[in-house]
């Protein structure tokens, strides 16, 4: 089967783990600041606290934003589970807004409908890669004291404006994971605009350990000292995950010019095609595309995403709305809320996009996707 997205690792990305492996240091050590140094290079210098995923990131964010019981964060139902799941576990109520027409990212007018003087943070994704208007969004917050997220699992290395994703927001979380636009196998990282704010994340994901003692509400206790201030877990990202981060981070330019040289290539190839629409692009973003998701239109996307599998293509469907997870819909969530999501995840198929992904692969998706809505019996895979 061909997979909807897979990593790229080659020998110096193996290289770079072996050395750590052979030295003094698993987990936190040199490689930690290194790599989180490295991602300031893409985030317009923003600081970043690397975290051992990207729903790790999120429940640091949130809990560096000060999210608690009794507080709102707004987010967009059209992501993972964990952009919502995570304030959850903070306590927070979550509020669904709905995302906007062609790009799917948060929709400014619902965001600023669902802001009160509860919300803490209103967190928008950059769905498929495509950042979401960051500015107008910002006034979308008027009237609370919320900080603005950008969930940008999937949108590293774009630019909005020609600002850096990891600039936009208050604060930005990755996911390194091994389907993104750079991997780690699991990781993910915190960036924020504030210093106190990223020193709150810094802390959260150590247990929330104070080690300066000029902090420390007991600094004469000894050499051994730590206090624990506010509770935190550990979502540390080892050295060992760091340094391939780090190789990574260094063909991250090369991923993103592999990818967009692909979607390039379907755009083309599948202009002319009846039955469905192409992903659009604002005129000011420079998306880092993660996705190429398609809509099949006619209410035929579940027959083409069984027949593209059938022909050993691996398509996939992001995403569920997350207000129709069962958990969700327990806590007394509806359907119908999310028009714009609810009526997008009906038609949405997202296409197999990598870097590695052959040019003669690519046509085979593109002829099982012909062959598909003609309703004829599709190619059998090679
Ligand atoms: C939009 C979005 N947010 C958050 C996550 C969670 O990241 P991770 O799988 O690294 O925990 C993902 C990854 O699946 C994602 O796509």
């Amino acid at each position: 089967m061909l997979p909807y997205g897979r990593q790229s690792i080659v020998e110096e990305d193996v290289a770079a783990v072996a050395e750590v492996l052979r030295g003094d240091w698993l987990t936190t050590g040199p490689q930690v600041a290194a790599f989180e140094d490295d991602l300031a290079g893409w985030t317009g210098g923003v600081g970043c606290a690397v975290v051992s995923n990207g729903t790790a990131a999120l429940h640091t964010a949130y809990a560096a934003a000060g999210v608690g019981p009794g507080d709102e964060v707004v987010v967009s139902p059209m992501t993972f589970a964990a952009t919502a799941s995570t304030a959850v576990a903070l306590g927070a109520t979550v509020v669904f807004a709905d995302v906007e027409e062609e790009t799917f990212t948060l929709d400014p007018a619902a965001a600023a409908a669902a802001v009160t003087s509860r919300t803490k943070v209103v967190s928008a994704v950059d769905y498929a890669g495509h950042p979401a208007d960051y500015d107008a969004l910002r006034p979308a917050l008027a009237g609370s004291d919320a900080l603005l997220l950008a969930d940008a699992a999937h949108s590293i290395g774009a630019r909005y404006h020609d600002r850096p994703v990891g600039s936009l927001a208050d604060l930005t979380t990755f996911s390194f994971f091994p389907t993104k636009n750079l991997t780690t196998a699991e990781g993910g990282a915190v960036a924020a605009t504030d210093p106190a704010v990223l020193e709150r994340a810094r802390r959260f994901r150590n247990h929330g350990l104070v080690r300066d003692r000029a902090e420390q509400r007991r600094p004469d206790e000894g050499g051994w000292h730590q206090e624990v201030h506010a509770f935190g877990l550990n979502y540390r990202l080892p050295d060992v995950l760091c340094a391939l981060g780090r190789s990574q981070l260094r063909r991250l330019g090369d991923f993103l010019a592999a990818r967009e040289r692909l979607v390039r290539r379907y755009d083309e190839a599948l202009a002319d095609l009846d039955g469905v629409l192409l992903p659009a692009r604002r005129a000011w973003a420079r998306p880092a595309w993660h996705l190429y998701p398609i809509r099949v239109l006619d209410g035929r996307r579940r027959e083409v995403y069984d027949r593209m599998r059938a022909a050993g293509i691996g398509v996939q469907v992001n995403y569920l709305p997350v207000h129709w997870h069962p958990a969700f819909a327990d806590l007394g969530y509806r359907r119908g809320s999310c028009p714009v999501a609810e009526t997008f995840y009906a038609q949405q198929l997202s296409l197999p996009l990598y870097p590695g992904l052959a040019d003669a692969d690519q046509d085979r998706v593109v002829d099982a996707l012909t062959a598909a809505l003609r309703g004829a019996p599709a190619p059998s895979a090679a």
